[in-house]
């Protein structure tokens, strides 16, 4: 809670605490106090009392709304259905209602509230009113709901790594399988027509028949190892990057090096996955938008930390933190690192070439065996 004691003190015209009647002082207190909303309904339901914190949660000054029906708090739904009445219902018959629910501010926006609201009664037994005490729990909900973003985006990235990998086995298992005996198939055939010598024309069609096959093999293999590069598997981290930085030369005519300082060995499979996704995403990119010359790769370990870099040399672009609404590359990237417990920093400028660098923390990449080693 926020106490603003030396402030109310001042407005009390105290110069020492003891100066001021203990009455006052928890008028004070309460009007001090500004994270709940603190205030008195009489019988009826009419608001009596105000202080600093109802003022700052729910936007009216203590003049506008003093005498007016609580039910202005409420939600026209929750008007409708009383649930006002309900409430105070509950705290007459039972003492005290609590209730979470959406509420209103002046300004007509909504925010999420936890509401306590305690019947208050004189000596005699007669009901005085009610106190109510109102938390603005909107900060808190947002969070949680983003928490359980946060917690959904990673299941949903893992999901498809496991599904990409799956299509990946099953087009290289059963569509390569079948394609291998259509191709075998195929020459077989050739062989027979050769043998008899009768038909040229059909003899050069299975020629023909061989190389779509052989392109179909090609394409299919670029596919599946698009969907889950089979090397990151077979051989490892540094093999794959070495792959598909080789690819890259070739493809892009930017010379493209390697250099890894990690133990690829040691690595998590979902660390090398999304080391790998980071550096593909990045070369991607410098096809894309860079015009480079040359692009460096390399991964790194200080005692804590494994840092993955990808540089070029390329024309750059203004680095101003507003994300271009369709752009999704660099934001997976971070989402990546971020999943593993670490981050990504951007440096370019037009003109300058284009630097990343994904900081890992080594806890989260490295795999069991490898920390007892
Ligand atoms: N290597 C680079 N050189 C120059 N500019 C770059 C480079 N990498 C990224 N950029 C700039 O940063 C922007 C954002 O990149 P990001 O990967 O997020 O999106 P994108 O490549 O435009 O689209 P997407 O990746 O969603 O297909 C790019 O549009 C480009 O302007
Ligand atoms: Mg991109």
């Amino acid at each position: 809670m926020d106490f603003e004691w030396n402030d109310a003190k001042r407005k009390a015209g105290a110069a020492n605490d003891s100066d001021v009647p203990l009455e006052d002082r928890y008028q004070l207190l309460i009007d001090a106090v500004q994270d709940y909303a603190i205030f008195m309904l009489d019988p009826a339901g009419r608001v009596a009392s105000w202080n600093s914190g109802a003022r700052k949660i729910k936007g009216y000054s203590a003049d506008e709304i003093i005498g007016r029906h609580f039910s202005l708090f409420y939600t026209p739904e929750d008007v409708a259905a009383d649930k006002p009445g309900r409430e105070l219902a509950l705290a007459t018959a039972r003492g005290r209602a609590e209730d979470q629910g959406w509420r209103v501010r002046r300004n007509g926006s909504r925010f999420w509230a936890d509401v306590t609201i305690t019947a208050v009664y004189d000596p005699s037994g007669a009901l005085l009113g009610f106190a109510k005490v109102t938390r603005d729990m909107t900060e808190r909900v947002r969070l949680a709901e983003l928490e359980h973003a946060i917690e959904l985006s990673a299941q949903i990235q893992s999901t498809r790594e496991d599904e990409q990998k799956r299509i990946a086995r099953e087009l290289h298992d059963d569509l390569g399988q079948q394609l291998t005996a259509l191709k075998m198939g195929i020459a077989a055939l050739e062989g027979q027509l050769t043998a008899s010598n009768e038909s040229p024309a059909a003899l050069a069609a299975t020629g023909d028949l061989q190389r779509q096959i052989d392109t179909m093999m090609a394409s299919l293999r670029r596919i599946a190892s698009n969907l889950r590069p089979p090397m990151l598997d077979d051989l490892g981290l540094t093999a794959a990057l070495e792959w598909l930085a080789d690819d890259f030369t070739h493809r892009y005519d930017a010379k493209t090096t390697v250099q890894v300082h990690v133990d690829d060995a040691t690595l998590t499979e979902s660390a090398s996955t999304a080391i790998f996704r980071i550096v593909q995403e990045a070369l991607t990119n410098v096809a894309k938008h860079a015009h480079a010359n040359e692009v460096r790769i390399a991964i790194s370990a200080s005692t804590d930390t494994c840092t993955v870099r990808i540089e070029d040399d390329g024309r750059g672009a203004e680095i101003d933190g507003e994300r271009k609404p369709r752009s999704f590359g660099l934001l997976g990237m971070r989402e990546r690192a971020r999943q593993l417990g670490g981050f990504v920093l951007i440096d370019s400028a037009p003109g300058a070439g284009f630097r990343i660098a994904a900081h890992i923390p080594l806890s989260a990449i490295q795999s069991d065996q490898a920390r007892t080693r």
